[in-house]
């Protein structure tokens, strides 16, 4: 069965194709328009589809629409109700439920030769449970759901079996811990459901000082389920504009939601694990791109596995949906090949594209051998090799990389970006020498979805990957899926006796990581990055006036 999954609706709009159980492409919208997130999560914007992604999917399986047999929606608005009974202040929210209503045809109008009936509704929060569970390696498996919203809850607690999902709890709006952790971020100054991360990051410099506060308003039941009553911010710290300073207030104040968050997330998954007596847990929906929350669950919820969809955000519902629909009609479902589902070209386009930018460009006899050379003598290096990443995390696919050893290169590469300094870059390091350095989250951890610890003999050999409470988010790879990012750490390894580089995302402020090589060129052309190595090409930066 062909199945193109689509999300739309809410935040991060992405398209993905499923052939037969196999995941075959997905990407999200935001790569393609270079416009960040697609569009900004509010009513007015929610009819716009990830057309050129849809597109792009369907090209790169060589078919045409006329081929699918289905087409996914990861909204089914025939379970919605109006925002006022949900108890949510969303005034336009009709707008959005009129869109979804009318998807199939605006669907059919992007994607002409569609049969609007073919078009099928899959509940928000079963598509995010089907890329945990369904993507997972595991296939069998209970899953847990926390975002901002879907139809009329914010959360699923449940289990994968056979391809078929047990439901066993829900949280009903207008309680959601992605909403509060959202509402938090806009407290802080930063653009909700979008900086969420940075929040996190913060947390590391505070201490719970408002815990018990967090605590009173932020309750689970004995059901599976949890309350989230409003909580009146500014007593605890003040509101902050956009790039206001924070102090330690609020610092605090995240450091106490962030640790609320880690102690409800534990106590959901307990509960699930008692009810199925699973083994394997598998996370979807944005709260699960909380690492640090994660390793938490991974180290005390009682699970033996815990596996993150990297796409972990709306994004991933494209291919959980399309997913749940292949596995009700009766495919086998295969676990995700990887996160490079993404956009990919031959070492011919490649080098047209370095033509026609008319730049200087190499061939080295071994492209990694080149990185590592660069990265030792203290380069920055601008990455892009193979498919992109589904999801927001670089994956050594779409990379800036740079020397761990030297402390100043936190600060570099956070001005490289154009990002807030008390932001952490993160590791990548080869998968077999992980335990030496990183403890407590699990390993291998090939997507970066949990924190580590870093060994303290470590610390100071590394010193730009770790964060102020002494973890980093690790990325392990994996010699036989990631051949030359492997070979390029090895020979990093040769030359300064660190199997650890510096990984962040391939792109500056404000803007979605690169994607095509045009992206590349650009980023390299406006950025202060040594090198570009693309494909099996370097382009050097010339020193000025050279
Ligand atoms: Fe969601």
């Amino acid at each position: 069965m062909k199945v193109l999954g689509v999300n739309a609706l809410f935040h991060d709009p992405a398209a993905a194709l499923v052939v037969d159980g196999q995941t075959v492409a997905a990407a999200e919208e935001e790569r393609f328009s270079r416009r960040k997130h697609g569009h900004r999560p509010v009513p007015f914007a929610a009819w716009e589809l990830p057309e050129q992604a849809a597109r792009w999917c369907l090209e790169q399986a060589g078919m045409d629409v006329s081929d699918l047999d289905a087409v996914t929606y990861s909204f089914d608005p025939t379970l919605a109700r109006p925002a006022e009974a949900l108890g949510l202040h969303d005034p336009w929210d009709h707008l959005r439920q009129t869109y979804a209503h009318h998807a199939p045809q605006f669907l059919a109008t992007s994607l002409p030769g569609l049969d609007p009936a073919a078009v099928r509704f899959v509940r928000h929060h079963v598509a995010h449970a089907a890329s945990g569970a369904l993507a997972s390696p595991y296939q069998d498996a209970d899953v847990l759901v926390l975002d901002g919203r879907g139809e009329c809850a914010s959360h699923l607690a449940g289990r994968y079996e056979g391809g078929r999902l047990t439901v066993h709890a829900t949280q009903e709006l207008p309680h959601s811990l992605g909403l509060l952790y959202e509402e938090l971020t806009e407290h802080l100054g930063f653009l909700r459901s979008s900086d969420e991360f940075k929040v996190m990051a913060m947390a590391s410099y505070g201490t719970p000082r408002f815990h018990d506060e967090i605590r009173a308003r932020v309750r689970t039941d004995d059901r599976g389920g949890f309350s989230t009553d409003p909580i009146a911010w500014h007593t605890m710290a003040k509101p902050l504009r956009p790039g206001e300073e924070w102090d330690q207030d609020h610092a605090d104040l995240a450091a106490s939601v962030q640790a609320r968050l880690e102690e409800v997330l534990l106590e959901l998954a307990r509960w699930l694990r008692r009810r199925t007596g699973g083994d394997r847990l598998t996370l979807a929906g944005g709260v699960a791109l909380n690492c640090v929350a994660n390793t938490r669950l991974h180290a005390e919820s009682g699970y033996d596995e815990v596996w993150v969809q990297p796409a972990a955000g709306d994004a991933g519902t494209a291919l959980g949906s399309a997913l749940h629909v292949a596995a009700e009609e009766g495919d086998e479902i295969r676990p995700m090949p990887g996160a490079d589902l993404g956009r990919g070209w031959s070492d011919e386009e490649i080098e047209a594209h370095l033509r026609t930018a008319q730049v200087d460009f190499e061939r080295p006899a071994d492209v990694a051998v080149e990185v590592a050379e660069c990265l030792a003598a203290d380069g920055v290096v601008a990455w892009f090799q193979g498919r992109s990443e589904y999801g927001p995390r670089a994956l050594g696919h779409r990379s800036l990389l740079a020397h761990p050893g030297r402390s100043a290169n936190l600060e570099r590469l956070n001005d490289v970006k154009g990002r807030e300094q008390f932001r952490p870059v993160a590791p990548m390091v080869l998968a077999e020498r992980a335990s030496r350095i990183f403890s407590r989250g699990p390993l291998p951890s090939p997507y970066m979805l949990f924190v580590h610890d870093v060994a303290p003999q470590w610390r100071e050999r590394i010193p730009a990957v770790v964060h102020v409470d002494g973890t980093a988010r690790v990325q392990t790879v994996d010699r036989d899926g990631e051949p030359l990012v492997a070979r390029m750490l090895e020979a990093f390894e040769q030359r300064t006796g660190l199997p650890v580089v510096i990984n962040t995302s391939l792109n500056t402020a404000g803007r979605p990581m690169v994607d095509d090589p045009r992206d590349a060129l650009e980023c390299f052309g406006s950025a202060p990055v040594s090198l570009l190595a693309i494909g099996p090409f370097v382009v050097r930066r010339r020193p000025p006036g050279r």
